[in-house]
Order: structure tokens, then C-alpha cells, then sequence
């Protein structure tokens, strides 16, 4: 039966219009701030001015007696109930309401739950609070000085600021390699603190039932499931009593993957008064406090051999996590970075050395649109290779070439012991470099460089690791990520596809759609696809890292395919037939050698409702829990040119080639739009992004004034392309993708700068590459005044 016969069924590979937008480019998107409930109390949250302080008194009289005004929390009454801490998701404690002391500027110290948001605001700044200040420790080097003030002196036994040591790959194996190495090349560089800055801010309106005992909790989670489990245990409520409802959400990024202290109070609060209680943060909350990314200091050698091969790499790294380890990092994975340490190449030995600090600042690490640290590790590497390619004076594109992970090699096992699934590197680095003209630049370079003109081409070839399992090996709180598709079709062929993950606009309900027309071959348009409701969705670990389409996206194959099992069956039934000899294609049922007799999906669909064997159970319908037997890897090339002003520093960006590999695509137009919003965000990170934070933890950039989001307006125009190369384990052979052009721009971007002031000696500006940064680098190296 050709394929061209049947009907567009909006299957894998097509560019189906995403479904979702029908209702967010109205402004119909229904977001948590859009809900009110009858009866809804509003909160506000008191936080501290400073960023190290002992609490020695919280005065509310005059804020609880503001008229509207329904009750002031405070961190004593928390503790009263056993609430003043939490434990974080990655095994740590967090305060909920500060009772000893503050640990960072915008730590939440109190709340005010009133009739009005306005009323709670106001009420907040009557709020008296005697702080005695003590000294603020602000960077990991600080922290861990002899004689450092201690952060967490509330936990019993700690004396320092430590948080973990961790290693990866073998010593001596690689204390051997650099021994006989040719050339060694170093690099000391520190990834800048930034934020997700979701366009949404988190919120929550946590509404206990007082008859029935039921929490309702409206939530912008990335994670319902594991978050109700979370709250099942912070709050000892029964899990079966708490449902979270995660509605639209807009933009997560990691962000939204954290409990908030602003969650525990408002159900607390909600619990103990009876009626609904709203929290929204605000735009600067959101910015001091919640889910900062990134903060590593990393230092790597790589070690080369006569030929310019690498045959070792040593990676230290120092990450501020600020004042509690709040981040999701599985288990046994706390450093993050070792998984793609090495990049896409083949070096044979590598050594890592990860240690965590806590700092006086806001609670930093989240994966943001990244999967545990892997865009620090990917930035890393990809800055070394470029520092080797300037040292050795070989073409950093030929260096890459001769170092790459061979396609033939593939499973590859890494230095640090991970298995890469598949990957061909050269075929998307030529693409890249046919698609830019890159030799023809090189030669424009050439004579621009004669004239005394700064233009540079960065290269980053990056490899990737998202999809998280297998639950084996990766847990969050003991929680194995796995994850699930349960999927119900109706009497008439139409179905409901309820998810484990969630949604933050990556457009899950057209691209899961596809996947059960593809398998089952119901068209995508009659697949309403359902998430962020833990009563009626199966569990699930959520939305980050890129694991839906890796995890849920592979539980949905498998379902359909199941569900396309059962179907044969009841088609061998209607025909008559053996099951052995049920055919099936894009939707179609007929016996082998009969093709013009079919039963659609949607007669079989019909019959499992009216029509079946004896014996077989009612109904078209299964639940699939998927558990990854590794994570996927996938991987690009991008290319940047710039042009260099000498006498400001600005840098142009003037061309941006991004070739990226996700294995099968389900949705091309959807991977281009995550891949277009990637290379954004890289952009801003590499070039204007920057929170940072004064002697005593003041945090500067707690607005948009502050901390620059790349607008149209700057940000440049990408040219991309594709490769595949399936993953092996894959059902789909598809491989995450909507984190890979943030970890694997930011190196393209600044390796860019660096090859146009590489001739001057130049080898490394930390991030956000700002032009008065790129002026003194010119200044410091003679070629401006
Ligand atoms: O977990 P998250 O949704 O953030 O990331 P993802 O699995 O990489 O998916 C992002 C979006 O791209 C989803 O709508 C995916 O279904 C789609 N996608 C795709 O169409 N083909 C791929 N190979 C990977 C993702």
C-alpha cells in the first residue's frame, strides 16, 4: 500500500502547525495569575535586605493589624509546625521563613496574607525586623578560605562551607598522559551566574478544601508529580489528597523546577485559614531569588601528543551554589559536568575534580535549559580546543577534525566512563563549513588581519547529553526517572494522550500527537494531548533537561505501538484471520495478499468497544512506564564571524551557521524554533547576561535594566540546518533537543571574539563578553589606546 494513498496524517518528520498556538497567539493561554477562586487570599513575601545576618526580632503588630490584613507568617510560626525548613531536591535543607539567620539578600524572612494583593504588600513594609549583619562570604574561594565565616552553622557538625568533592575518570591514567604529552594548553575561566528569566514568574494558589481535606494546588511546575510527592512529605499531607495543576506556563528553563518557600507558605497559610491563597512573585523576586543557573569556575589542561591529538584533558572546578544546594541533581551525579567533559572528542584519558561551596547569595545551580552542568562542560571544552588551535597555530576547525570521536567509534564509551549512543561529528562540522563559505572567510580574515582589521570565526562542536534516565543511574530524591504515556482511544477513533512531563511552550501537544499518528495512525489533529494534572495524568519525573521527548516521547511510541498490537488482534478477529497475518500501515489494517479489504483504526477502534474476541478485555487503552536504557546524545556544529571595532570593543555578529543533530526530528519546524530560541539565549548569555553581586551580597541586577535579555533588536540572524544520525536505543531514534543551542553556543560566540584578537596575544574574556571588556583586552594588548 503506498504511503502517498493515505491521508496526511500529520506523522513524524511534518511540519505540523502547533496546536497550542490556536490558543496562546489569542491570548487565550490560561495561565496560574489568570485563576481566581472564590474567597482567594493574596500573599506577599518580607525579604531580607542582607545578605549574611542573625535574626534577632520580627515585630508584626503594626502589620497585622492593617485592615484586610488575615494573618503574618513568620519563620517561628513555621517552626511551630515543623515548617521553618525543607529539604531541597538535591538532599539538602532549605529555610522556608528565616528563623536564625539570613543567608542571602531576598531570602524570604516573612509573609503577609491579605483580602488584596495590595493590602499585602503594603502590610509587608510594617514589617520590623532587627538584624544583627555579619560578614558576607560572595564567592566559592571566599567560602572555602581558612577562616571563613560558617553559612550553615545550623546543621549540626558543619564547621566550614563545603559542600561536596567530587571525581570522575582516572588519575593516573591521565597524570601518565600529560607526563608524555608534546604540548600542554590551559584555560582558567568562570562561568558567569545567569538566570532562566522565564517570561512567567512562579506562582501558586494552594487551596485546601477544610471539609474534604483536598489541596488543590495551582502551580507553574515543571515537575507536578515529583513537586506532589515533595509536598507529600514537607507537609505531611496524604499524597492522595493533593492534586497540582499545572496550567499554561510560560517558559520554565529550570526555573520552575525548584520548591520556592513561597509554595510552603502559601499552602501552610491556605491550610491553616481555610480559604484559597494566591502568591505571584514579581519580576525582581524572581530575579534575586529563585533558580539561578550556572556560577562554575572551572580550569582545564588538555594535553597533546606531536601530531596536535589529545590524549588528555584535567578539569578543576569550583561551583558557587550559594546559601542552600537547591538545584535537582540526581544522586550520584551531584558535579554534573562529567558526563560530556570531553566534548566530541576522542581522548583516551581524562581527570575531573569537582567541589561545591555555599555563598551568601541566593540558591544557584539550576539546570537552565541544560541537563546537570553539561553547559558549562560543553563551554569549557569547546574554549580549551580554541586555546589549543591558537597555541599550536593549527586551523581550529582541522584541530577539531583530527580530534573528533570517529563514527565508526560509536557507542562510544567517554574517558569519565559515559556511553555516547551515536554521533557522526565531521558530517555536521563540513555541512557547517560548506554552508558558511568557511574558507572563504578564512581568506577575508587573511587580508582584513594584513589591513589591521579585528574579524574572527568561532567554531563549537559540541555534544550533548539529554533524556535523563536510565533510572538505575539517575534519581531526584530517590526517584528513578523514569517516565509515561497513557493512552485512551475512543469508540470513534479519536484519543486523549495523558503525559508524565509538562509543557513550558516547547509544544508538546502537537509533537506527541504525531508520535501516536505515526504508530498508530490516528491523524495528530484528533489526539487531544493532556499534561500538568497529577489526578488525571500518569507520574511522571517532568519537563527538564530535555527528557520528554527522549523519555515521555518514547513511552508514547510504545503505548501506540501497543495499542497498534492490540488492534491487529481485533482485526484478525473481524477478518477472520490469524493475527500472524494482520498487516498495518499508517492507520490501515488487511490480511497479508489482501490489501483492498481494510479496517481503519477508528473500525477497529469502534469494534474494541462493540466487537471483540471472547476473552480479550473492553476498550483501546494502556499506560506505558518508560525507563531509558541511556540518555541520548546529540550534537551540532555552530559557526560564528564577527567584526571587531577596535576603537569601542562592540562586536558585530555577523553571520551564525548552527548545524544540529537531535537524531529523527519529530517536528522540524518545532526543532528550528527551539534551536532559533537556544542560540538567543546563548547569545545573551555569551555577549550581556550578568548577575552579579557587590562586597556585601548585594545582588546587582535584580531588574531588567539590570540583567539585559537579548531583544530582536540585537540579537542576529541564525541560518540552520540538520544532520541524523538516530539514536540506536531510541524507539523513534529521536534524541532531545531543546537545550543544545544554548549549551553549544555560548563557545561559538566567544571563541569568535578570541579568534579576532588571538594575534594579539589574547586568549580568554570571560562572560558576557562586553565591549568594555573586549576594549581592555585591545588596551591591555597594545592594539588601542
Ligand atoms: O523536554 P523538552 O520538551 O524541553 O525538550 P525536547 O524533548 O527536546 O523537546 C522540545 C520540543 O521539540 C518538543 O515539542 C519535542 O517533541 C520536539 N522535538 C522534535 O520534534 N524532535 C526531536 N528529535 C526532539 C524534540
Amino acid at each position: 500500500m503506498a504511503i502517498a494513498d493515505q491521508p496526511a496524517l500529520g506523522g513524524i518528520g511534518e511540519s505540523v502547525l502547533r496546536k497550542e498556538d490556536a490558543r496562546f497567539i489569542r491570548g487565550r493561554g490560561h495561565y496560574v495569575d489568570d485563576i481566581t477562586l472564590p474567597g482567594m487570599l493574596h500573599m506577599a513575601v518580607l525579604r531580607s535586605p542582607h545578605a549574611h545576618a542573625r535574626i534577632r526580632s520580627v515585630d508584626t503588630a503594626a502589620a497585622a493589624a492593617v485592615p484586610g490584613v488575615v494573618a503574618v507568617v513568620t519563620g517561628e510560626l513555621m517552626a511551630q509546625h515543623n515548617l521553618a525548613w525543607m529539604p531541597t531536591l538535591s538532599g539538602d535543607t532549605q529555610a522556608v521563613l528565616a528563623t536564625d539567620k539570613v543567608r542571602f539578600q531576598g531570602q524570604e524572612v516573612a509573609c503577609v496574607i491579605a483580602e488584596t494583593k495590595y493590602i499585602a504588600e503594603d502590610a509587608v513594609q510594617l514589617i520590623d525586623v532587627d538584624y544583627e549583619p555579619l560578614q558576607a562570604v560572595v564567592t566559592p574561594q571566599q567560602a572555602l578560605a581558612p577562616g571563613a565565616p560558617v553559612i550553615r552553622d545550623e546543621k549540626a557538625g558543619t564547621t566550614d562551607n563545603h559542600i561536596y568533592h567530587w571525581e570522575a575518570g582516572s588519575k593516573e591514567a591521565t597524570d601518565a598522559a600529560f607526563a608524555r604529552a608534546a604540548r600542554v594548553v590551559s584555560l582558567s575561566t568562570h562561568y558567569p551566574r545567569c538566570h532562566p528569566a522565564p517570561l512567567e514568574t512562579c506562582g501558586i494558589i494552594a487551596d485546601l478544601d477544610p471539609v474534604t481535606g483536598k489541596a488543590t494546588i495551582y502551580m507553574t511546575s515543571q515537575a507536578p508529580h515529583a513537586h506532589r510527592t515533595l509536598f507529600a512529605l514537607v507537609a505531611g499531607l496524604p499524597e492522595q489528597n493533593i492534586r497540582i495543576i499545572s496550567p499554561d506556563i510560560g517558559g520554565g528553563f529550570g526555573n520552575k523546577v525548584p520548591i520556592y518557600p513561597g509554595y510552603v507558605v502559601a499552602t501552610a497559610a491556605s491550610l491553616l485559614i481555610g480559604r484559597p491563597v494566591k502568591w505571584v512573585e514579581d519580576r525582581t523576586e524572581n530575579l534575586i531569588s529563585t533558580g539561578f543557573a550556572r556560577d562554575y569556575h572551572m580550569t582545564g589542561d588538555l594535553a597533546l601528543d606531536a601530531d596536535n591529538r589529545f590524549i588528555g584533558l584535567r578539569v578543576s572546578l569550583l561551583s558557587d551554589n550559594g546559601a542552600f544546594f537547591s538545584d535537582a541533581q540526581p544522586s550520584k551525579f551531584k558535579a554534573g559536568l562529567f558526563h560530556i567533559v570531553t566534548g566530541s572528542y576522542d581522548i583516551p584519558t581524562a581527570h575531573v575534580v569537582a567541589d561545591g561551596a555555599y555563598t551568601n547569595k541566593a540558591p544557584g545551580g539550576v539546570a537552565y535549559r541544560c541537563s546537570f552542568r553539561v553547559t558549562e562542560a560543553s563551554y569549557l571544552i569547546e574554549r580549551l580546543v580554541d586555546v589549543a588551535a591558537h597555541e599550536v597555530g593549527e586551523d581550529p576547525a582541522a584541530l577539531r577534525m583530527k580530534n573528533f570521536v570517529p563514527p565508526e567509534a560509536f557507542p562510544y564509551k567517554s574517558a569519565t566512563g559515559f556511553e555516547y549512543d551515536s554521533g557522526d561529528y565531521p558530517r555536521a562540522m563540513r555541512l557547517a563549513l560548506e554552508k558558511l563559505g568557511y574558507d572563504e572567510l578564512r581568506r577575508e580574515q587573511a587580508e582584513k588581519r594584513a589591513r589591521g582589521e579585528l574579524m574572527g570565526i568561532g567554531i563549537a562542536s559540541f555534544t550533548e547529553v539529554v533524556g535523563a534516565g536510565k533510572g538505575r543511574d539517575y534519581d531526584i530524591v530517590g526517584l528513578r526517572m523514569f517516565d509515561s504515556a497513557e493512552l485512551r482511544v475512543h469508540p470513534t477513533g479519536k484519543a486523549v494522550l495523558k503525559l508524565g512531563v509538562k509543557s513550558q511552550g516547547q509544544g508538546h501537544e502537537t509533537t506527541f500527537g504525531q508520535i501516536v499518528a505515526e504508530e498508530l495512525g490516528i491523524p495528530a489533529a484528533d489526539v487531544d494531548v493532556q499534561e500538568g494534572d497529577t489526578d488525571h495524568t500518569p507520574y511522571g519525573l517532568g519537563t527538564y533537561a530535555s527528557r520528554s521527548t527522549p523519555v515521555g516521547g518514547a513511552a508514547t511510541a510504545i503505548i501506540s505501538r501497543k495499542l497498534r498490537d492490540k488492534g491487529k488482534q481485533i482485526a484478525a478477529h473481524l477478518f477472520e484471520a490469524d493475527v500472524a497475518d494482520i498487516e498495518f500501515e499508517r492507520g490501515r489494517f488487511w490480511v497479508k495478499g489482501s490489501p483492498d479489504q481494510v479496517k481503519t483504526i477508528q473500525e477497529i477502534a469502534f469494534a474494541a468497544y462493540s466487537n471483540i474476541p471472547e476473552g480479550m478485555e473492553a476498550g483501546l487503552e494502556g499506560v506505558h512506564y518508560y525507563d531509558p536504557p541511556n540518555m541520548t546524545f546529540p550534537f551540532g556544529t555552530y559557526l560564528v564571524v564577527v567584526d571587531v571595532d577596535k576603537g569601542t570593543g562592540e562586536v558585530k555578529v555577523r553571520r551564525m551557521v548552527a548545524v544540529d543533530d537531535c537524531g529523527v526530528r519529530i517536528n522540524p519546524m518545532i526543532v528550528e524554533g527551539q534551536i532559533h530560541g537556544g542560540l538567543t539565549e546563548g547569545f545573551g548569555i555569551a555577549f550581556m547576561e550578568l548577575i552579579t553581586f557587590d562586597e556585601e551580597g548585594n545582588c546587582i541586577g535584580s531588574t531588567f535594566m539590570d540583567y539585559l535579555l537579548p531583544t530582536s533588536w540585537e540579537t542576529p540572524r541564525f541560518e540552520t540546518f540538520a544532520t541524523v544520525t538516530p539514536s540506536p536505543h531510541h524507539p523513534l531514534g529521536a534524541k532531545g533537543v531543546g537545550e543544545s543551542a544554548t549549551v553549544g553556543s555560548p563557545a561559538a560566540y566567544v571563541n569568535a571574539v578570541i579568534d579576532a584578537l588571538a594575534p594579539h596575544g589574547v586568549r580568554n574574556i570571560d562572560m558576557p563578553v562586553t565591549s568594555d571588556k573586549v576594549w581592555a583586552a585591545l588596551r591591555g594588548a597594545g592594539v588601542t589606546e
